[in-house]
């Protein structure tokens, strides 16, 4: 499989990337935090590629504007922590040069998306070592919730024990989560074009969470989520209005009302 998002593509790796491989693999500030030893060679990173990564479900995170691989994201089944068939492990590390732009939840929330709906699974669980705060980070900003600790998880290939922390997010809260915050951007964006006054400038700075809600729409997951409230499969406490094509259309007259302004303004 390989599929795209804003700014990456994820897709399976080949012999011929070992060399970007072992250039961010080789970092002990990469392999460490996540439990492996850095790769030591072009030819170590190409064994790496012809094993571990050549497994399902296993993608290099490619920039799509240098079209060259700068991490890797991985849904693991029967892991230690997936021990169901509907249920996968989320791993993933990314180049040091790339940290901290948002890439990794960028890939992560396709590979979520991919595990729930192509791959038909109930369960992502994700795990990171105490301490690793920037993946900790990552699975809060992609939903997953804290489930236990442990004391004492080995590390076989470091041979060693550490603190391991166990987080996991459900096909129906990742489904709920989705729809509570597309409710919030459909709510902040109809209060913020109410007020035409004020709204060209509040317009501009939301046109992003207007986009993203427009995807959404426009997305095979509202199409489900719409038919899931229909069939009564939501909990009662979520509003109904982003899964109202009503509410929508409102918006959507109020912002093109809003562009003849502007077009009028400037
Ligand atoms: C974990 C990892 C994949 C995060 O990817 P990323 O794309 O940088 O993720 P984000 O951009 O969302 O950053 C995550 C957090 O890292 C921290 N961070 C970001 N850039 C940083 C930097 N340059 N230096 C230190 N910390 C940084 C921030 O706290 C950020 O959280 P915030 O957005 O709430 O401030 C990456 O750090 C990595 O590959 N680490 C080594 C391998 C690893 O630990 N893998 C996971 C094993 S469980």
């Amino acid at each position: 499989m390989i599929t795209k998002t804003k700014r990456l593509i994820l897709r399976p790796w080949v012999e011929a990337d070992a060399e970007e491989c072992y250039r961010y693999a080789k970092d002990p500030d990469v392999g460490l935090p996540a439990g492996w030893q850095p790769h030591t060679s072009v030819e170590y990173s190409r064994m790496i590629i012809n094993s571990v990564l050549s497994k399902p479900e296993t993608y290099a995170i490619v920039l799509k504007e240098t079209g060259l691989p700068i991490g890797n994201i991985a849904l693991r089944f029967h892991s230690d922590l997936a021990e169901f068939d509907d249920e996968c492990e989320i791993g993933y590390w990314l180049g040091k040069p790339y940290w901290g732009q948002g890439i990794m939840p960028e890939a992560a929330t396709e590979l979520i998306r991919r595990a729930f709906e192509d791959l038909g699974l109930q369960r992502v669980w994700g795990g990171y070592y105490d301490g690793n705060e920037k993946s900790k980070r990552v699975q809060e900003k992609c939903g997953l919730k804290h489930m236990w600790t442990s004391e004492n998880v080995p590390v076989p290939d470091l041979g060693e024990f550490r603190v391991g922390h166990v987080n996991c997010i459900t096909k129906k809260e990742w489904q709920e989560q989705r729809i509570s915050r597309f409710e919030n951007i459909l709510d902040e964006l109809s209060a913020a074009v109410k007020d035409l006054d004020f709204a060209l400038e509040a317009y501009e700075k939301l046109k992003p969470r207007l986009n993203e809600l427009k995807e959404y729409y426009e997305s095979s997951l509202w199409r489900k989520d719409f038919e899931d409230d229909g069939a009564g499969r939501l909990p009662k406490d979520l509003k109904r209005g982003v899964l109202s094509e009503d509410a929508v259309y409102d918006l959507l007259d109020n912002i093109k009302e809003l562009e003849i302004r502007g077009k009028n303004v400037f």
